[in-house]
């Protein structure tokens, strides 16, 4: 008997085969002025990170191919993979887990490769897990990429003790024996660590705790687990560092808006003894789903009203930042604790013929226009959202790269991410914008969603995405202190919302050269159909 949820996908397909390709094709006349004299929060590099979990082919294939493998690689890293990651500059990566860092115990995976510890990876599969990839090739990845480290503690199935003596191993300068057993394993000199997770959704996988039990844990992992790196630490607990390590601590459930986590979480720490312990971060993580929830909607085949879907439940993740901020703004109006935003994304029904459990999924200009929209929200909300991670990095779930063996291609999200690049570290700027409006049966959207932002050489940048999958844009461009002369940069589209590249045919969504120049005095942006544009203005 044919399910409902089937003949639910086979009505919405019809539907999408029956509408016409271009039902609606003017270009609505938009403008958009950016206030230049404005100059908001920095948009810290750290929102453009990226989440790398022990789970299906992310790290194991997707990384780490072993230094006899055929595949080119430095050390059993993959060399394609890297070149990709590098023209991202990505800021931090945010490693071992997610779940699995909540069962990760860090001897398992330093010392001679024979003498790894295998286990299962009961998190995501029950597959080997042969601990190859540990913390001396995470690092030396990282330093390959030219990005920083955040990692995870094991809060739920660990120790304290062990957790300290990981930061100790890694960080310490000092000829302590945790020091001298990282020389002895090859690294002399201690690595920073940017951020530390104190564990990893603590009321789900990482323990089922309340918050008060996790409370009282987390603070004696904020307290005992001591970065040592003299780089980040004082050696003094009453003077901080200025690049001593974030703690980040598990924060609300993000697909809901309920805050009664959020609100204790922020009574612990204002209640904190700033020598003793304190937190710089609450973890958020929130995923996309589409009409037929998280993990079920189809990567490709979807209908115009199911892309609608997944712009909407998209703009969820505006509202629940400014829910859960405005609990955080009454503890904390200076925003000193940080909304770390450290897994997003599209979260799909699995590839056919797949490991459900691998969570891998292809990846459509449909999910690099969701990317450039939830980029452009966490810039809105700059001074408090001040790092977030697309999950995942490689061949699982919203990812940059898929790897096939010895094949690799990038996807519409890793496009938007390089696109994105000149707005790490830029001053936000705000904007004037006519947003227009799309509509697709009972949703209602803006058509254009756009940032504007100074970078750290001066130059204006803006980012502009066209929502509607049919109908063109025209927006006259302004800035307000002085006429712009023209606009230079890239687009992203393709010929559906749904086309992705694949081993075959790995150019099918790639972005090209846009240009735009001043006439009559105006500046007018030509942005085709389900689009994402990145341009320079230049005066
Ligand atoms: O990213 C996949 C999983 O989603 C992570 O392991 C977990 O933290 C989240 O629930």
């Amino acid at each position: 008997m044919i399910s409902k949820l089937v003949r639910r996908t086979i009505l919405a397909l019809a539907l999408a085969a029956a509408a016409p390709a271009h039902a609606q094709s003017s270009a609505p006349a938009l403008s958009l002025t950016v206030q230049t004299e404005l100059a908001g929060p920095v948009i810290n590099r750290d929102i453009f990170g990226q989440f790398a979990e022990h789970l299906g082919t992310g790290i194991y294939g997707g990384v780490w191919v072993g230094p006899r493998s055929p595949i080119a690689n430095v050390r059993g890293i993959r060399s394609d993979v890297v070149a990709a990651l590098r023209a991202l500059r990505v800021p931090v990566v945010r490693w071992p887990g997610g779940c699995f860092a909540e069962e990760y115990h860090w001897r398992d995976g330093v010392g001679p490769a024979n003498r790894r510890v295998t286990r299962l990876n009961t998190s995501w599969g029950n597959v080997l897990e042969p601990n190859t990839f540990g913390t001396h090739e995470f690092f030396d990845f990282i330093e390959q990429i030219g990005s920083e480290a955040s990692l995870t503690v094991n809060v739920a199935s660990g120790t304290l003790q062990e957790a300290a003596d990981w930061l100790e191993y890694i960080t310490a300068d000092q000829a302590t024996t945790l020091a001298r057993e990282r020389a002895a394993n090859g690294r002399p000199t201690p690595w920073r660590v940017k951020h530390l997770g104190i564990g990893n959704e603590s009321w789900a996988c990482g323990g089922a705790m309340t918050v008060d039990t996790y409370v009282e844990r987390m603070k004696l992992y904020a307290m005992f687990a001591h970065n040592l790196n003299p780089e980040q630490s004082s050696g003094n607990r009453f003077v901080r560092s200025p690049n001593a390590m974030q703690r980040i601590a598990v924060g609300p459930m993000g697909d809901d808006a309920n805050t009664d986590w959020t609100e204790a979480m922020m009574q612990a720490w204002q209640r904190r003894d700033r020598y003793r312990w304190s937190i710089e971060g609450l973890q958020f993580h929130r995923y996309t789903g589409g009409p037929l929830g998280v993990m079920r909607d189809p990567a490709t085949g979807f209908s115009e009203q199911a892309y609608a879907t997944f712009v909407q439940n998209t703009y969820g993740m505006d509202r629940l930042i400014s829910v859960h901020s405005a609990v955080m703004d009454r503890y904390d109006p200076d925003k000193q604790v940080m909304l770390s935003v450290d897994e997003f994304g599209v979260w799909l029904a699995p590839t056919a013929g797949t490991n459900p459990l691998f969570l891998q999924q292809q990846n459509s200009l449909r999910d690099g226009i969701l990317a450039s929209l939830n980029l452009n929200i966490f810039a809105r909300h700059a001074d408090r959202v001040r790092m977030a991670a697309v999950a995942q990095m490689v061949n699982v779930l919203q990812s940059m790269i898929l790897t096939d063996n010895e094949r690799m291609l990038l996807t519409p999200t890793y496009y938007v991410y390089r696109m994105y690049v000149p707005f790490q570290d830029a001053h936000f700027l705000p904007i004037d914008l006519d947003r227009g409006a799309y509509r697709s049966g009972d949703i209602e959207l803006p058509q254009v969603d756009a940032i504007a932002a100074r970078a750290t050489d001066g130059a204006i940048w803006l980012a502009v995405t066209n929502i509607d999958p049919n109908r063109p844009a025209e927006i006259t461009t302004r800035l307000t202190n002085v006429a712009v002369r023209s606009a230079v940069g890239e687009v992203l589209s393709a010929a559906q919302v749904d086309s992705v590249n694949t081993f075959d045919d790995a150019n099918v969504v790639a972005p090209r050269g846009f240009t735009a120049d001043a006439s009559g005095g105006a500046l007018v942006l030509r942005l085709p159909p389900k689009s994402v544009t990145v341009v320079r203005l230049t005066p």
